[in-house]
């Protein structure tokens, strides 16, 4: 475990950390792009989170609202989640799925989305999501990675395509 791990709301003075942090841990695609855009627009509503080892920024998710077919606000999409590749396998990224959930249950959102390897959010109660479309085609072999988590009691199972703000409607960012 990392020393004083902790997890926060992302902030503006955040952003040089987070350029580093995405350009060290995503080496293979660009997601900072789809990050700027999803917290350039305060309307999306998007929830921001660090985490922070003795007050060093080492890892950030975020969390957008959706809907799902003709209901609003109805999951939240989960995405990107990255931690700074010398501080992996240390627990921040599970803080910051934690974390994550919380504050959008405490936000009245009874059900997350992923798209990410099932190994590893399957540790948190993700299962493979079949009644909620991705917003975008995804990859045959991707099928299982597509992933839903209940949040809040009492919820109930909405059916569609997942509603997503612009910045999320890139094909790119689902595989294709
Ligand atoms: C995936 C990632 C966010 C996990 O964060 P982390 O802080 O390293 O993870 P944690 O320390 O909370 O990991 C908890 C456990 O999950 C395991 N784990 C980490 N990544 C995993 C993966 N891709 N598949 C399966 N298990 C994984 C760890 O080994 C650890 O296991 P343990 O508790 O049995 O020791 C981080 O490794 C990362 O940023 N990777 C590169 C970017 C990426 O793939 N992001 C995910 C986008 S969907």
């Amino acid at each position: 475990m990392l020393p004083s791990l902790t997890t926060r709301p992302g902030e503006p003075g955040d952003w040089p950390d987070l350029r580093t942090l995405y350009a060290e841990t995503f080496t293979e695609e660009e997601l900072l792009p789809v990050v700027e855009a999803l917290l350039a627009d305060d309307g999306f509503g998007v929830c921001s989170l660090v985490a922070l080892s003795d007050g060093k920024v080492v890892g950030h998710i975020a969390m957008t609202p959706c809907g799902v077919g003709k209901t609003a606000d109805a999951a939240a999409l989960l995405g990107p989640l990255g931690v700074r590749p010398d501080a992996q396998g240390q627990g921040a990224g599970s803080a910051l799925v934690r974390a994550g959930c919380e504050a959008m249950v405490d936000r009245g959102f009874s059900q997350v989305l992923v798209l990410g390897d099932p190994a590893y959010y399957g540790r948190f109660g993700f299962r493979p999501e079949r009644d909620v479309t991705p917003p975008c085609p995804i990859p045959d072999a991707w099928k299982d990675a597509w992933q839903s988590m209940a949040t809040g009691a009492g919820c109930t199972q909405v059916k569609g395509t997942l509603q997503v703000p612009p910045p999320w409607r890139d094909p790119t960012l689902w595989g294709t």
